[in-house]
């Protein structure tokens, strides 16, 4: 496509920087639900010739007045293009002058969330990627960079911005934010809140005050997100020498929110449901992410926010860094290989899935439409695991070398990611030209392995590599990849340590030379490429290592793959599973593996992994097969080991008061995980005892999964309507597991029929997420064959569009996987997609998403 007729889209080759330098951000703010006024002095200087002056501003921005140092320009000068505001060269000074403007906005009317809106009440912002412009007119672009200094009137008891509070008096609040920020780290909350408080004394002696703020009520459920906060900041400290580096840091949390979380410079501004949490309302995975998430926004402080991104292109630059982090931070305070499959899970069910399809794009993008769409599994966990490679080839010392130069030479930059391989480059003498690939090549690389053993104790490992085409992208030459290996010798002992091969050819083979016997091969281990690994390996070899790996990713990929091999078999009609009974018989009775790795080994591999490992292999999917070959060898294995799942279930119950560390929530996994499987031949009625006794979230909604699975979910469903029917965040799990735990013929209409309900407040972006999110993870029942899945989520999202075209967008990639289907779903697939495409009005959001499905 050439830029001429795609006027809609952004290039990277386009990129210039802006003409002006602006020094000074100054922000006053007069609150109001549907009519706040805000006025900006923006003090700008030419950086060279005369230039229109360009400002980004959405439709919605009412100019009241506009002064070029204090004097209206001649109107001749000024116009509307669009979304932006142009000041014409003529009407400006060639030195540094101050522009000052006057906007009224509605956040009353602002249902998308983004720019100032108003959540239950309290006024709040969103300005990631490009909500500022619907706040004022502004170079609205990361990098033009200033300090703000922002002065609010408001009747709201607590109103806070980015920086340092500078005065607070009644109805007023005026806040100074030193450090040089672009407009999408700017925030604003004003609201009745009250914050749990505490404080950190830096490693060289600054306090900085910590408040989590909620609403009143909320308090006694804010405690964990504190911990966690102060948790992180010593991590960053020990681990990555980055200090803090403001006198407070606020937390605020809002209701309606669209996407995490998000990291405005000492206001971070979370969803509710990733700072909310008591034993009784939310599960251990919701404590993790909560401490995850509270880590990942505070590490942005220096990735981001003290270096900042170029241009949106960049934005795994910030993203896939804080996110490699996060997952450093989680590995650290909890059980690192148990981490490390968590991760590998999630990026193959979401990531391997966008790469696989016509979503698929580079770690980098090149161009886009709506950078909205571009926050995607590739940007965040493939950009991490790139970073995760890179360290691996560097090794650590060069990892940390290459961090400190990063930090000390590019601070207060927005910077590229050429900049940032050219620091690792730098500081460790490497040309990571190839490695580039990584980040400017789309596509998952498979990668082929072959064993030649001969008798004089030599193996040879061959290699060879192919990417897949992807949109846009026909040839993919062959690019750099770490290969973890180990050899285990026949008695079980490890005969070859962890060596790290790196592959760069297209084909490449690698010796081990004075082996005894012959070995058996351990590869890819700790996941440490994010490829498609296929080898020929029999079902004994892979229950081999399933028992002997000392590679714990290793391990429980051996018995990942004998469950893939035997489900994508029975999903075929053919036989298969006895091995993966016995192994996992084995695994589980093992007293010595940690609960959290034997619950994990014991979870088979959801529907839409077993759908992807066979269209990976060219076979087209059936929903309905796959959902039967699942039950079936769950059935299996419950059958034939009922007396050992039944006494770790009993066993593995966690006596005393509710923990969510790590040690607590790995027994609670395992007992689920044995509940899951003998919920499938005691008829639920463990499920039901569990559900009335246990005082935690996370053993009750696993019991009333399995009761809803079984058809006897209804009494539990209405006791915790009962209960919590005033919890948003109960209720969103209420919503989300209804349509997800459905038999599959059933799903769509239980999802329209609770769409029906007064309670379905569509509007709040977790429940409408919880509701569509809910019949996506049900994959038989979105993939129904009758397209009753497709239709309601078409509905729901033309719907939503009109109101909130990011959420739109975002659930609209549960049709993602749509080409792989046989014809028949293909077309209702189609079809759903056709439709939205010609809504009228339809948003650039949701049009780009489609067209990128439907082409
Ligand atoms: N930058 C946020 C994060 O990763 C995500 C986000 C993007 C939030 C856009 C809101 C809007 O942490
Ligand atoms: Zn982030």
């Amino acid at each position: 496509m050439t830029r001429s007729d795609s006027p809609d889209k952004r290039f990277l080759a386009d990129y210039r920087p802006y003409p002006f330098i602006l020094e000074q951000t100054t922000l006053s703010f007069d609150l109001s639900p549907d009519a706040t006024r805000v006025k900006a002095d923006l003090a700008l200087k030419p950086r060279g010739g005369a230039e229109d002056l360009e400002l980004d501003g959405g439709k919605d921005l009412r100019l009241m007045s506009i002064l070029v140092d204090g004097t209206a320009p001649d109107p001749g000068h000024v116009r509307r293009d669009g979304e932006c505001l142009i000041i014409a060269a003529a009407a400006l000074p060639d030195g540094p002058f101050t522009l000052t403007s006057e906007v009224e906005i509605d956040p009353s009317a602002n249902t998308a969330f983004e720019g100032l809106y108003i959540s239950g009440g309290m006024f709040c912002t969103q300005c990631e990627a490009e909500g500022f412009r619907h706040i004022t007119f502004y170079p609205d672009r990361p990098d033009v960079m200033a300090p703000f200094h922002v002065t609010i009137r408001s009747d709201k008891p607590v109103i806070l911005s980015n920086g340092n509070p500078v005065r607070q008096e009644e109805g007023l609040a005026e806040w100074h934010d030193p450090w040089p920020k672009p407009a999408y780290l700017f925030a604003l909350v004003a609201g009745d809140l009250v914050a749990i408080s505490d404080s950190f004394t830096t490693k060289s002696g600054r306090d900085a005050a910590l408040n989590v703020w909620v609403r009143p009520g909320d308090e006694d459920r804010a405690g964990f997100a504190m911990e966690s906060l102060i948790k992180s900041m010593k991590w960053d400290e020990d681990v990555y020498g980055r200090e803090y580096d403001l006198d407070v840091f606020n937390i605020v949390a809002v209701d309606d929110f669209n996407m995490g979380a998000m990291e405005n410079k000492g206001l971070n501004i979370f969803n509710s449901k990733l700072v909310l949490a008591s034993p009784e309302t939310a599960t251990d995975a919701d404590y993790e992410r909560i401490e995850g998430v509270i880590a990942h926004e505070y590490f942005h402080n220096w990735t981001g926010n003290r270096i900042t991104c170029r241009d949106w292109f960049q934005l795994c630059l910030k993203e896939g860094l804080t996110v490699f982090r996060d997952q450093q931070f989680t590995s650290d305070m909890r059980s690192a290989p148990v981490k490390r499959i968590g991760d590998v899970q999630t990026l193959r069910a979401r990531q391997f899935r966008e790469d696989q399809g016509p979503l698929a794009h580079p770690v980098r993008p090149e161009e886009y439409e709506e950078i909205n769409n571009f926050y995607t599994a590739t940007v965040y966990e493939k950009g991490a695991e790139v970073i995760g490679m890179l360290k691996r080839l560097v090794g650590d010392d060069g990892y940390a070398k290459a961090l400190d130069l990063y930090f000390e030479r590019h601070d207060g930059d927005a910077a590229t990611i050429e900049d940032w391989l050219k620091v690792f480059e730098d500081a460790t003498g490497r040309d990571l030209a190839q490695f580039k690939r990584w980040y400017t090549d789309a596509g998952t690389p498979h990668l082929k392995m072959t064993e030649e053993w001969s008798d004089d104790g030599r193996l040879i490992l061959n290699f060879s590599q192919h990417t897949p085409p992807t949109p846009g992208q026909d040839e993919k030459p062959p690019r750099v990849i770490p290969i973890a290996v180990g050899l285990i010798g026949p008695n079980g002992d490890e005969v070859a340590a962890t060596r790290m091969l790196e592959m760069t050819e297209a084909e490449q083979s690698f010796t081990f030379n004075d082996l005894g016997a012959r070995p058996v091969v351990s590869a890819l281990r700790g996941f440490s490429a994010p490829v498609i690994l296929e080898r020929q390996i029999d079902n004994a070899t892979r229950a081999f290592l399933l028992a002997h790996d000392t590679d714990p990713f290793a391990r429980w990929e051996a018995g990942r793959d004998l469950a893939l091999s035997a489900l994508t078999a029975l999903a075929q009609g053919q036989e298969g599973g006895g091995e993966y009974v016995d192994a996992i018989g084995q695994l589980a009775a093992d007293a010595s593996a940690d609960p959290a790795f034997r619950a994990l080994c014991l979870n088979l591999p959801g529907e839409e992994e077993i759908a992807t490992r066979l269209s990976a292999s060219g076979i087209t999917p059936d929903p309905d097969a796959i959902h039967m070959a699942r039950n079936g060898l769950a059935r299996r294995v419950a059958e034939a080991h009922a007396d050992l799942l039944s006494s770790l279930y009993d066993e593995m119950a966690v006596s005393g008061p509710y923990s969510p560390d790590a040690g607590a929530a790995a027994r609670r996994a395992l007992r689920i995980a044995a509940l899951g499987l003998l919920n499938r031949i005691d008829r639920g009625d463990r499920a039901e005892v569990l559900f009335g006794t246990a005082g935690n979230m996370t053993e009750r909604m696993a019991a009333l999964t399995c009761l809803i699975r079984r058809g006897r979910g209804h009494a539990a469903l209405e006791a915790l309507h009962q209960q919590f029917g005033d919890n948003r965040l109960v209720m969103d799990k209420w919503f989300a597991v209804q349509p997800m735990a459905a038999p599959p013929e059933d799903a769509a209409a239980i999802a329209r029929r609770l769409s029906e309900r007064d309670d379905f407040d569509w509007k709040n972006p977790n429940r409408f997420r919880s509701l569509l999110g809910g019949l996506a993870a049900n994959h038989a029942g979105f993939h129904a064959e009758d397209g009753a899945g497709y239709d309601f989520t078409a509905d729901w999202l033309m719907r939503m569009d009109r109101v909130n075209p990011q959420i739109a967008a975002r659930l609209s990639t549960a049709f993602e996987t749509w080409p792989r289907y046989d014809a028949d779903r293909r077309s209702r697939a189609r079809a759903a997609l056709e439709r939205m495409a010609g809504m009228e009005g339809i948003s650039r959001n949701l049009r780009e998403m489609v067209s990128r499905m439907i082409a």
